[in-house]
């Protein structure tokens, strides 16, 4: 695995009390970064900053305020700020396309899962600019690339962050800011809920929270922008290859057909 020296860097992490998250605050204090952790869950966001000496901020990312609030409290405390991890992200919750729609907990989805990568760019950006670049990684999921019948929308949520990542990485990459999409399988955390058992029952294998913070530690070192790296339970992380899309004529140039964004 890849390795990235982070000494004298500062991370942000939303989603940090999770089980992602708080593996990936672990991951980048490890590294040499000193780490913001932000969750909702206040309590949860202290015992991870205690664990990894930072500092917490307890705030819902739905919020259109949260994002620039807490990138000026962190570059206030902490300095400056040169990686912003997206992270924080909820299930669906509608199995069946023919479900009634909750539409409270739609929004609640597209809130957490869509809104706040967009108001978390927006608001790191400049103070990245003012470091001369920085990286920005959004958990997405193997959901924004491939289908997930048993959670539509979720699967809507994460795809809408994996095109958001390839463009905003696009468009950031001569400011030196690479924009990636982490886009992991299940993962053995409480946001699995009850198909955690389900799971159990067949033995199927699911990636930890460590694996994750492996494929971060591997991104952050060799994730270019606008891509979108998998990972899986026993492989290494690997920057999925899009296939392009057809020009006039319908053409599809060999460039275009092996280029990953
Ligand atoms: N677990 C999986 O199988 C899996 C697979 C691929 C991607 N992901 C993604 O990984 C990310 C982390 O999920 P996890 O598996 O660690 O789940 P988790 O439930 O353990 O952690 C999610 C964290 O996000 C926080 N959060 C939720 N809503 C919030 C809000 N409005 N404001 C601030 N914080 C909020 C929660 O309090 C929690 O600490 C999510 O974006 C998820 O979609 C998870």
């Amino acid at each position: 695995m890849s390795t990235v020296d982070l000494s004298g860097r500062v991370a942000l992490v939303t989603g940090g009390a999770g089980g992602i998250g708080s593996a990936a605050a672990r991951r980048l204090a490890k590294l040499g970064a000193r780490v913001a952790v932000l969750d909702l869950d206040a309590a949860g966001a202290r015992r991870v900053a205690s664990a990894v000496d930072g500092i917490a901020i307890g705030a819902d990312v739905t919020d259109p305020a949260t994002m620039p609030a807490a990138v000026e409290q962190v570059e206030e405390e902490l300095g400056r700020l040169d990686v912003v991890l997206l992270n924080a992200g909820i299930g669906g919750g509608q199995a069946g396309i023919d479900d009634a729609l909750d539409v409270g907990r739609y929004r609640r989805l597209v809130g957490v899962n869509v809104d706040h990568v967009v108001y978390g760019v927006c608001a790191a950006v400049p103070a990245l600019r003012r470091q001369g670049g920085g990286k920005v990684v959004v958990t997405a999921s193997l959901a924004g690339l491939t289908a997930m019948p048993s959670d539509p929308l979720y699967t809507l949520t994460k795809h809408a962050v994996v095109g958001y990542a390839r463009a905003a990485g696009k468009a950031l990459a001569d400011d030196g800011i690479v924009v990636s999409a982490l886009c992991p399988g299940f993962v053995d955390t409480l946001l699995l809920g009850a198909a955690k058992e389900e799971f159990d029952a067949v033995a199927f294998p699911l990636l930890t929270p460590s694996d994750v913070a492996d494929a971060l530690q591997t991104v952050l070192a060799e994730g270019g922008p606008g891509e979108a790296w998998i990972v899986q339970p026993g492989g290494q992380a690997s920057a999925y290859r899009f296939r392009g899309v057809p020009g006039a004529g319908g053409q599809l140039p060999p460039d275009v057909v092996l280029g990953h964004v």
